[in-house]
């Protein structure tokens, strides 16, 4: 397989793969690598884990690896980027619900080791929450590896356009295109959320590893942009161009606008 991938490491630490089922491949081989790893160790391996699109062919695989080459979860706690604020997390729109139909529902995490923000708790709650959600992750010595995807404004996690660098989990406004793209989910404009629980950019930055997944051409420009451009907090992911940490993982069609 070695043959399908071209890394850059003149700027980036960039792994330009075919198509989407190797970018998938490869990312969910680095994730497995980290929880083998930390079995030998006889470690738990901590896990920042993303929804959307994106992952949904990474996880199929780890579920194929879990099935058929016995990769066992048992040691993996996870912690979800993010989650709609508000939504019941039975509902089919819920991250919650995602995690548990792509992933968690197929291979063997222990149910206790998996942590979503939970838009079930009152506003008032909301910042006691996220403080404790920060302080969940960093009771298991922060994130060995944390899985990212972008909206195609620039968005990680739900830290859209004007989150600042330093922002840790937090009640977060979407933007309106962040809401249009997930309007196909909810059936209509109105019925999607105007909120969300995010973890922030800093909590991102300090995983030991991330990894940056896109696929496709409808993110070709946000690429360019994040990894070309200028880095602004206009642009929120532009800020991963200054973490060595950092690996992005792309398809042709979402590199096609970044050149050399
Ligand atoms: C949502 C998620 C992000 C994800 C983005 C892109 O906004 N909160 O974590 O990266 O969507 O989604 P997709 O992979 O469907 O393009």
């Amino acid at each position: 397989m070695s043959n399908t991938f071209t890394k850059h490491t003149d700027r980036q630490n960039l792994t330009l793969c075919s198509d989407a089922e190797q970018a998938s491949i490869y990312t969910a081989r680095q994730i497995a690598d980290v929880i083998l790893e930390k079995q030998k160790q006889g470690e738990r391996a901590i896990l920042g884990l993303a929804t959307g699109k994106t992952p949904i062919k990474v996880y199929q695989e780890l579920i194929r690896l879990h099935k058929t080459e016995k990769l066992s979860f048992h040691n993996v706690i996870s912690f979800n980027l993010d989650e709609y604020y508000p939504i019941c997390s039975k509902s089919i729109q819920s991250y919650s619900y995602f995690m548990q139909h792509h992933l968690f529902g197929h291979v063997d995490i222990q149910p206790g080791n998996i942590h979503i923000p939970h838009a079930d708790c009152s506003s008032d709650r909301i910042p006691f929450y996220c403080t404790d959600y920060e302080e969940k992750i960093r009771s298991f010595g922060g994130l060995d590896l944390q899985l990212l995807g972008i909206g195609r404004n620039g968005h990680i996690g739900f830290n859209e356009p004007g989150s600042s660098f330093d922002s840790t989990t937090r009640l977060v406004d979407l933007h309106a295109l962040t809401r249009k793209d997930a309007e196909g989910d909810f059936g209509t404009i109105e019925n999607v959320p105007y909120q969300a629980i995010s973890v922030g950019i800093h909590t991102i930055i300090k995983a030991q590893k991330i990894m940056l997944l896109a696929i496709g051409k409808d993110k070709s420009q946000i690429i360019s942009k994040a990894l070309r451009g200028e880095i602004s907090t206009e642009v929120p992911a532009s800020l991963l161009q200054t973490i060595p940490h950092v690996e992005f993982i792309l398809d042709r069609d979402a590199a096609a606008l970044i050149g050399d």
